[in-house]
């Protein structure tokens, strides 16, 4: 059985609220139903909005076969009322931290619910563009007790005002918990961005937000979906074997990442079982930039009969990277860090957008595996954030993303060859690739806004 638990991050959540916000989810068959329900149940009850959407995306993740349940956390951290100089011991390790303390009561919940969870949403406030503090104590409680390893995680948020920094919260979280061992998704199709993103300030507000409604419902769905995929892969004793593409979208002129890069792949080559590796370097061939035409792909072709498109000019090198691209379980998106930009030669930034092709033909690289790679002189300040980017990318092909591999160098000294992080996003590519063999789902199709699915529709598609 496949479970999804959604946690209320909420300082307002009350306990008691906890049935209600499940009886809506297991009665709604769809986001506006699930809209008509939590308007009925405001005339004689006050939500708060996170509630309101933890139980929209529960919704989405029974809609998709999934158990569910919700836990709101806040009861679950009560402030402290002890002097932090008054403990004793390192019993409780997570009370030391700050001004929160744990209800062990409902710690013991929490654990036994966790357990039993393949995925996991977290519906949170948006409080200075993050996550609340008791949204961030369980992430602290997950990490001290590693409760999440291979385990779905998404985030749905809300803010008082549009732009309030819904996609910075959500963004943030499944970074950090992809460091946990989760596999992150967003809310995928139609739009495929980073989770629900949600307006409401007053209690209840967030109901008549049709749009973070809907991401919501769909975060709870691609969860519930991917956590299938993952329960399912892990329980294959023999796994299939798995085609790894480590994608260098830059390097510095002396090809200082495509060296490591293949000394990393020998090294896998040697020591890991079942697994194809190659390379694709970008750096090495031209890529045109992105038209921004309306038509493309055409018919599902990508390769264009209209006489501008740059796809079937034999110069551009997209087309060639699309189909090892196709072929791929995982993908691990290289990049590098200099100390001297004049040294760093890119094509990440052009790549990324020629793949909008790539997303508009009917999601191609839907549940395909990605972790960005980052190869960084200690302390340099050119690219510091590349793996954070290839996720916000990435993610939005409907995608499943992994924790990233990244790797310093201090004084000509490399302090981590990557070799581990490599082996643990193949382990994690091969149970992905197994779980897709057992668990049927629909096929993906591109629909800018998914009219008629529950979004707004009759916006502009050029996207
Ligand atoms: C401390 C604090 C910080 C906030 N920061 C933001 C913010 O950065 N952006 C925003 O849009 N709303 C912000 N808000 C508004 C809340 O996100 C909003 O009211 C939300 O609906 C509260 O969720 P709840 O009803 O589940 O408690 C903040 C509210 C508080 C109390």
């Amino acid at each position: 059985m496949n479970k999804v638990l959604a946690l209320g991050g909420s300082i307002r959540a009350k306990f008691s609220n906890r049935e209600l916000i499940l009886g809506m989810a297991s009665e709604a068959t769809d986001s506006n139903r699930y809209q008509e329900l939590v308007r009925k149940q405001l005339l004689s009850t006050s939500l708060c909005n996170s509630e309101i959407l933890a139980g929209a995306a529960l919704a989405g993740a029974r809609m998709c076969g999934a158990e569910i349940d919700y836990i709101p956390l806040c009861h679950l951290f009560p402030r402290k009322d002890r002097r932090l100089s008054d403990l004793q011991g390192d019993d409780n390790v997570i009370s030391h931290l700050d001004t929160l303390d744990i209800d062990e009561e409902a710690l013991g919940e929490l654990l036994d619910s966790l357990g039993k969870s393949q995925g996991v949403v977290l519906a949170t406030p948006v409080y200075f563009g993050d996550r609340s503090s008791v949204a961030n104590k369980f992430l602290q409680l997950a990490a001290v007790r590693e409760r999440v390893r291979d385990k779905t995680f998404g985030v749905v948020s809300v803010g008082a005002k549009r732009n309030g920094g819904q996609e910075t919260c959500n963004i943030f979280s499944m970074y950090e918990m992809l460091h946990q061992g989760t596999f992150g998704v967003g809310n995928g199709m139609p739009t495929s961005q980073y989770g629900g993103t949600a307006v409401g300030g007053d209690l209840g507000m967030v109901t008549d937000d049709d749009w973070g409604l809907a991401t919501t419902f769909g975060t709870g769905e691609r969860v519930a979906q991917v956590s299938h995929i993952v329960a399912a892969g892990l329980e294959v004793a023999v796994k299939p074997k798995a085609n790894i593409v480590f994608l260098l979208a830059m390097d510095t002129r002396d090809g200082k990442l495509k060296a490591h890069i293949d000394s990393l792949i020998a090294e896998a080559r040697e020591t890991t079982d079942g697994i194809e590796f190659t390379a694709i370097n970008l750096v090495e061939h031209d890529i045109y930039r992105c038209l921004g035409c309306k038509a493309c792909p055409k018919d599902g072709d990508t390769r264009c009969e209209h006489p501008q498109c740059i796809i079937r000019d034999p110069d551009d090198y997209l087309e060639t990277a699309r189909t090892l691209l196709a072929g791929a379980d995982g993908i691990i998106v290289c990049g590098i860090n200099p100390s001297d930009i004049a040294d760093l030669v890119t094509r990440y930034q052009v790549f990324t957008e020629r793949m909008r092709s790539i997303r508009r033909n009917n999601y191609e690289l839907s549940n395909t595996l990605f972790a960005g790679l980052c190869y960084h002189d200690f302390g340099a300040t050119i690219n510091p954030i590349h793996s954070l980017k290839v996720m916000v990318s990435y993610i939005r092909h409907n995608t499943v993303a992994h924790k990233p591999i990244e790797l310093f160098e201090y004084k000509g000294a490399l302090m981590d060859s990557g070799a581990a992080g490599v082996a643990e996003f193949c382990r994690a590519a091969r149970i992905v690739a197994a779980g897709k063999a057992q668990v049927a789902l629909p096929e993906p199709v591109y629909n800018a806004y998914g009219e008629g699915g529950g979004y707004a529709g009759g916006v502009d598609d050029n996207q």
